[in-house]
């Protein structure tokens, strides 16, 4: 096995090229390569160069597996004969069961490996993982995983019939998270025209934040406002068109939702953190701060939250709270995204 991040071989290559994977390079090849010759989406890595066009559609879609809390889950068969495997090198609760639970009420045969006892712990290269869950004709393959740009080298060395879903990349991107985080606010305020959002928190080391701009931007929000610390602020060639805030209750005045994210200590490297009373004190959603927003205003966080840290526990369950939402429409967008995926491969099948 070769661990040289520089092996072009990718038979042996155990990860991308880090070098080759700088944060926009990743995302536009992610963009490129999710999509087949016909230009439709055959995996799901980024949704990045997604139209409105397209995402009003997985909406719709979603929408539509979308039941009422107490009524029976939505169900149908547009999975049945498909193998979908669970690939998460990373932690997961939400990301990981709403899959599994998507997956199985589509009819589909799920596995979901336990990344701790597979054969990668033993030095198996993550494309030989890949070509032995392809051997066994899993063709939907869900990865999370540390490293940027993993889901698109991936994607690139699949056989055609195989679809890649980006379970969340690195810092990069979670485009699940952004449907059900775009959804949730449609439900709720009924579209996106006149919107003023505001993400806050640890944004420069946040998947669910870049996706949520990438959805939010192509959906036609009036205003994307980002709030963070100066140390979380990402640089100022992301987040294009957003207005910039280091003082959270100047960022919160007047915004129709409030998205507040997760710290994310795994991800801090070099970036200062304060204590987490500081950081409270200075930059939690509280329910003062919360009063600034308009009174109608709802609170999302994509979850595992830090209760009294980023969000005082009194917003999380309070009444302007749709943090559970955010949790169901989760496996409505998951089941979404598959049947579109495999109804794009079933498509191309057709035409050949
Ligand atoms: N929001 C989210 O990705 O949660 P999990 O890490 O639990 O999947």
């Amino acid at each position: 096995m070769s661990t040289n991040p520089n092996n072009d071989d990718p038979r042996t290559r155990t990860q991308p090229s880090v070098a080759g994977f700088a944060s926009e390079q990743s995302a536009s090849l992610s963009a490129t390569v999710q999509r087949d010759s016909e230009g439709r989406l055959q995996h799901l890595i980024t949704l990045e160069g997604l139209t409105r066009e397209e995402l009003t559609a997985l909406l719709d879609l979603a929408q539509f597996y979308v039941r009422d809390p107490g009524d029976l889950p939505a169900r149908d068969q547009t999975l049945a004969g498909h193998t979908v495997a669970n690939l998460f090198f990373e932690p997961s609760t939400r990301t990981r069961v709403s899959f599994e639970l998507a997956a199985r009420r589509l009819g589909a045969e799920v596995v979901n490996l336990d990344m701790q006892s597979s054969s990668r712990v033993k030095g198996e290269t993550v494309l030989d993982t890949i070509y032995t869950l392809q051997a066994m004709h899993a063709d939907i393959l869900i990865m999370r995983d540390a490293e940027p740009g993993l889901p698109a080298f991936i994607a690139q060395h699949v056989a055609p019939h195989v679809c890649i879903l980006n379970a969340g990349e690195a810092h990069l991107s979670h485009p699940t998270q952004g449907l059900l985080d775009a959804l949730t606010v449609r439900q709720v305020k009924g579209g996106f025209e006149g919107l003023r959002i505001l993400i806050a928190g640890d944004i420069a080391h946040s998947r669910v934040a870049r996706s949520a701009w990438h959805a939010f931007t192509t959906l036609g929000v009036e205003e994307l406002r980002i709030a963070a610390p100066e140390d979380l602020m990402p640089g100022p060639d992301e987040f294009a068109n957003a207005t910039r805030f280091y003082d959270i209750d100047q960022a919160i005045e007047g915004v129709d939702v409030v998205m507040t994210l997760r710290i994310q200590r795994e991800r801090f490297g070099s970036a200062r953190f304060p204590d987490e009373l500081t950081y409270h004190r200075k930059f939690g959603i509280t329910a003062e701060r919360l009063r600034k927003a308009k009174p109608d205003a709802i609170v999302m966080h994509p979850g595992p939250m830090n209760r009294d840290v980023e969000i005082a526990s009194e917003v999380a369950d309070g009444p302007q709270s749709v943090i559970q939402r955010q949790v169901t429409n989760g496996v409505a967008v998951r089941m979404a995204v598959l049947a579109t995926i495999v109804r794009n491969v079933q498509a191309r099948r057709q035409l050949r």
